[in-house]
């Protein structure tokens, strides 16, 4: 097999299984289906700081020499932690998420007035995108890219099954009660509280117990992470108590301090810093720039977590936008962007539809701390105050956060399955309506005080336009989720008449289902497993087969051979 820099892992794999050991060895494949990421070599070797013309002499090595005892081959079973957590992220932002927060916006658009919807369904909305949206999606995520960049396995898988129905039962509840007065169940508020706190604690314990496993040295990254799960327990911890204020006061409307202060600990706090960690460990190969500046990803980590810490401090609120602001910058200028590619993959032929989505993320990122750097002038909590803090919120949380999960989404759930993403097009779609939708509402809401007439209508219309562009991502992401991996181009099964050593197992016992058990006589006990029959049988001849077991190749020949004519004859 000729390989290059554009040659896909997943078809050296799938060709020579032998050279799994290699690539775990320089932790480039755990990931993608059950052979192997549908990516080029050289983008791994990038991404993974692997020195190509020498991976590509261990694999020509490894490859000659052919399978042997004990050879170590891919895994089985495929990870899909992720799926449950993304699908119903996806269904609750485009029911009380996003659909929602549109059907607000028209209502407000109609009156011309942003006071009019009730306090409590704004509230509720934040709620179902803060912990439902954004929050479920970075914990599949997490549990699924967290064990692959620290090259250990995920401590206490059972237990995110557990972090999964607390954090939805309770966003559920929370939303629910908030947008269906019932004074005789607001004892349940508390309870919703308890349960995603308790969502939170789990994955952030699931989390560090994992990256304290790790033998990787320390990176980067790391206090990234482990900042971002202080603040997602914190966030919730505060949560809970907003919870027995509404209980205690019996009401449904949350003060807007503490709004803010939740808003601001779960965004800047949680999200941002997982995000900064991802980036930090990914956008270098991602956008084939230079790798991250270190002192200023610091610098950014720091004062971020200062300013974040000063926030308790309510008479600090709006002279700590200026630091944070910088904050935001520095990372920026740390993680490189903007800057022009190193061009060393300029040669490799690969799917590179999401860089575009990343670099517009970062754009709205900009603009959302502009415009919050004019807040504190015009008066924070003034109605123009209100409208600026609105569009500079919603530039960070769908310009920024929603475009950084739909961008990384569309490609890495396809390097996860190792398949390809479902419709290029769909992507594209995407990402015109999106930042079509994005535009309309930010700049129509900061023009709002020069010209409602125009700009309230123009605002109203820019959730729907939002609104298309999750569903057409939703559905793409949804059937890449769900495509079944094509491991071996289901060739026409040629009918077998006898059986040699280049015979493929998955073929004969496909054809011959008697010769399993003489498979299995000869030690091959897991193509007693119908999974490792449908993937791994797939890529082994009966040569490979032996030599991986030292069994004697022409005896086993001799056998399956006799099954066969047993076969043929009655
Ligand atoms: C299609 C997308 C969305 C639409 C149409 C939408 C609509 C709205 C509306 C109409 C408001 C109240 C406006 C105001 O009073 O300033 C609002 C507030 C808010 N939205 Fe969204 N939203 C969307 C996406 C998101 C996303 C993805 C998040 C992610 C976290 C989010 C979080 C919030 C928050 C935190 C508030 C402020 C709540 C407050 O502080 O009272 N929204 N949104």
């Amino acid at each position: 097999m000729k390989i290059d820099r554009s040659t896909i892992i997943k078809d050296i794999i799938g060709k020579h299984p032998e050279t799994f050991a290699v690539f775990k060895k320089h932790r480039l494949v755990l990931a993608g289906g059950v052979r192997g990421p549908n990516e080029p070599l050289a983008f791994f070797c990038k991404a993974h700081g692997v020195d190509f013309d020498a991976i590509v002499k261990e694999l020509e090595e490894v490859i000659a020499e052919g399978p042997k005892e004990g050879t170590l081959l891919p895994p089985l079973v495929e990870d899909t932690i992720y799926t449950r957590y993304v699908k119903t992220a996806l269904v609750l932002s485009l029911t009380v998420g996003c659909t929602f927060g549109a059907g607000l916006l028209s209502y407000i658009a109609l009156k011309f007035d942003y006071s009019v919807p009730p306090v409590a369904y704004v509230q509720a909305h934040a709620h179902a995108q803060l912990f439902g949206w954004i929050g479920l999606f970075i914990m599949g995520f997490a549990y699924y890219i967290v064990p692959r960049v620290k090259n250990v396995d995920l401590h206490g898988r059972g237990l995110t099954y557990l972090s999964f129905w607390t954090m939805l039962v309770g966003v559920a509840l929370r939303t629910v009660l908030q947008t269906l007065p019932n004074p005789s169940l607001g004892f349940l508020l508390p309870l919703s509280g308890v349960l995603q706190l308790s969502g939170a604690g789990i994955f952030s314990y699931v989390i560090f117990r994992t990256t304290r496993a790790s033998q990787e040295p320390r990176e980067l990254f790391d206090k990234f992470f482990l900042a971002g799960l202080t603040w997602f327990v914190f966030a919730s911890g505060l949560n809970l108590f907003i919870d027995g204020h509404l209980y205690r006061y019996s009401t449904l409307e949350i003060p807007s301090s503490l709004q803010q202060n939740l808003n601001q600990l779960f965004l800047f706090g949680f999200v941002f810093m997982f995000i900064f960690a991802v980036n930090l460990r990914t956008v270098y190969a991602f956008l084939d720039v230079l790798p991250p500046r270190a002192t200023a990803a610091n610098v950014a980590f720091w004062l971020l977590n200062a300013c974040l810490l000063l926030y308790f401090v309510e008479y600090l609120h709006s002279w700590l936008v200026y630091p944070l602001a910088a904050a935001v910058f520095l990372f920026v200028y740390g993680v490189r962007v903007f800057e022009r590619p190193t061009k060393e993959l300029s040669d490799v032929s690969m799917d590179r539809s999401y860089e575009k989505t990343i670099r517009a993320a970062y754009l709205w990122l900009i603009i959302g701390m502009l415009v919050r750097l004019a807040v504190p002038s015009l008066g924070d909590y003034s109605p123009i105050g209100h409208i600026f803090h609105g569009a500079s919120n919603h530039a960070l949380t769908v310009g920024f956060i929603t475009m950084m999960m739909i961008g990384y989404a569309s490609k890495m759930v396809p390097t996860f399955r190792g398949v390809n993403l479902y419709s290029l097009r769909l992507s594209e779609l995407t990402f015109v309506f999106l930042n079509l939708g994005i535009f309309l509402r930010v700049f129509g809401q900061i023009l709002i005080p020069y010209n409602a007439g125009i700009f309230y209508p123009v605002v109203g219309a820019s959730g729907w336009v939002e609104v298309s562009a999750l569903s057409f991502f939703a559905y793409n992401i949804w059937m890449t989720m769900n495509l079944k991996e094509e491991l071996v181009k289901e060739k026409e099964m040629k009918k077998i008449e006898k059986i040699t050593k280049e015979t493929i197992v998955y073929d004969i016992v496909e054809q011959y289902p008697d010769t399993l058990k003489v498979f299995v006589d000869f030690g091959f006990k897991q193509l007693e497993n119908p999974v490792a029959r449908k993937t791994m049988a797939k890529m082994v001849s009966v040569e490979m087969a032996c030599q991986l077991k030292s069994i004697d190749q022409e005896k086993l020949l001799k056998a399956l051979n006799a099954c066969l004519l047993g076969k043929q004859t009655t």
